[in-house]
């Protein structure tokens, strides 16, 4: 049983139980690297401002990089009894330096170290994430590039509405990431603030510079109240709310590509490689990983359901119930990065049928809109129009044909205003490529959402790299 660092004031040592349930090491081991970095920072602030002597920084910077390897070679032995990483570094520090280890402490809470680590955290990841979504938009837009005629049925309630481009669908998701990574580029102002320096809540006794500190660890802002400083996890519940969207957007792209690859769609093939098989049925090809993504959206939405949860009746400033915050954090920048990181070569492997897509275009009423536009522009009013239209689709149904399949007799028996060129307006190319207003499917359109996102991109780039 090790001494607690706070064991002065007790005459008893902690339950067994009472240690495993409240360490956080279990998990808040992954702050090591952070935690280092934020006490060198620290130290290296104490010497300045000669809280502590230069020799004894240096003592101590040298015992953190020796302890920071022992870590990432494995030879650190985390304990329990020590609750959580920022004892389990220091303990580690004064068994190495001897009692001047003892004075990396000073000015400094668990509660304000905690908070920095997190940040920094989060600062790591976000840029990380941030560069991952910002490749995956890469292969979008060369996917649309290389595909950028071919036609497939567009839908509404999941019923053939109107035929799109291939280009097009994946640049609507484009403009979904691209907005997805101006949220992490926004959440950036709130992530980038220096709790450092609030104590334990309020503030220090000693002659410290938190500008100092920030500098050394590349924050631009510093928290301006030390209550604040400590309480504060709105930038987590920023950054899973923000995951939250991301997850749902890369779950409906799942869902799509689980649709089209079935037997009934075929629209696309998902490449072996990221397909798995069944253990029963040989013929299976199972889309495992978009039903995957698909799935752990859900366990992301809990992890910020619950960290509002946890933080909506807590007076402040610190409150134990905050070591909460640790693990759905963890388990988000996970989740994101694996659905990211794989969602990429996915798509980009993927098979697109082209001809099963054109077949299906030829085989519905998705030109109706474009016969009724076509009514219009004989003088007949839309309403008007749209009573011709359906009664003609009805009668193409009971005759088991498609519009382009109806003779100009047929057609005259419900408006004589049709003409010859409807045969040439029906197209699946000219329905397509009609609708050529801005942000619309067809080509010229489409390509003028390339250049415009190519741009976005690119300046979203800049700051995340
Ligand atoms: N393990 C704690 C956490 O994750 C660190 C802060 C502890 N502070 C305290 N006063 N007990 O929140």
């Amino acid at each position: 049983m090790s001494k607690k660092a706070w064991g002065g004031r007790f005459t008893k040592s902690t339950n067994h139980l009472v240690e495993e349930y409240t360490a956080s090491i279990g998990f808040d081991y992954k702050l090591a690297e952070e935690d280092i970095q934020g006490s060198i920072a620290h130290a290296t602030m104490l010497a300045t401002q000669g809280i502590i002597t230069v020799e004894e920084m240096d003592l101590i910077i040298r015992g953190l990089k020796e302890i920071k390897k022992e870590i990432e070679e494995g030879q650190f032995e985390f304990s329990i009894a020590l609750e959580d990483i920022h004892m389990n570094i220091e303990k580690r520090l004064i068994e190495k330096i001897g009692p001047v280890g003892g004075k990396l402490h000073t000015a400094r809470s668990r509660n304000d170290q905690v908070a920095l680590d997190m940040h920094l955290y989060l600062k790591k990841w976000v840029k990380q994430l941030g560069i991952r979504l910002a490749e995956l938009i890469e292969g979008f837009i060369q996917k649309a590039e290389e595909n950028i005629d071919i036609i497939l049925p567009g839908y509404t309630h999941l019923q053939r509405a109107q035929p799109i481009l291939f280009s097009h669908h994946l640049m609507a998701y484009v403009s979904m990431f691209l907005r997805d990574l101006e949220r992490l580029q926004d959440s950036w102002k709130r992530i980038d603030l220096m709790p450092l320096g609030a104590g334990a809540l309020a503030g220090t006794t000693f002659p410290i510079d938190r500008k100092q500190v920030a500098d050394l660890l590349g924050f631009q802002g510093i928290y301006a109240n030390s209550m604040d400083a400590v309480s504060d996890r709105d930038y987590i519940v920023e950054f899973l709310s923000h995951a939250s969207l991301m997850m749902m957007h890369l779950s409906r792209l799942s869902e799509e590509l689980i649709l089209w690859s079935s037997q009934e769609f075929q629209f696309v093939e998902l490449d072996d490689a990221f397909c798995t098989g069944s253990s029963i049925m040989p013929q299976k090809k199972n889309p495992d990983v978009a039903e995957l993504v698909r799935g752990k959206t859900g366990r992301v939405y809990g992890h910020l359901i619950s960290l509002l949860t946890t933080l909506k009746g807590l007076p402040l400033t610190y409150n134990k119930d905050m070591q909460e915050d640790k693990e759905g954090m963890f388990d988000t920048v996970q989740t994101l990065d694996g659905a990211l990181a794989l969602m990429k070569p996915m798509v980009e492997t993927m098979k697109v049928n082209q001809e099963k897509m054109a077949k299906s275009v030829k085989e519905d009423f998705s030109n109706a809109t474009d016969y009724a536009d076509y009514l219009v522009t004989k003088g007949i009013p839309f309403r008007q129009a749209h009573e011709i239209v359906g009664k003609t689709v009805l009668y193409c149904i009971e005759q088991k044909k498609y519009l382009l399949d109806l003779t100009i007799e047929e057609y005259h028996a419900f408006s004589d205003q049709v003409e010859k060129d409807i045969y040439e307006k029906l197209q699946p190319e000219q329905v397509v490529n009609a609708r050529s207003s801005y942000g619309g499917t067809a080509k010229e359109s489409v390509f003028v959402q390339i250049e415009e996102a190519k741009t976005k991109l690119q300046d979203l780039q800049g700051f995340f790299s």
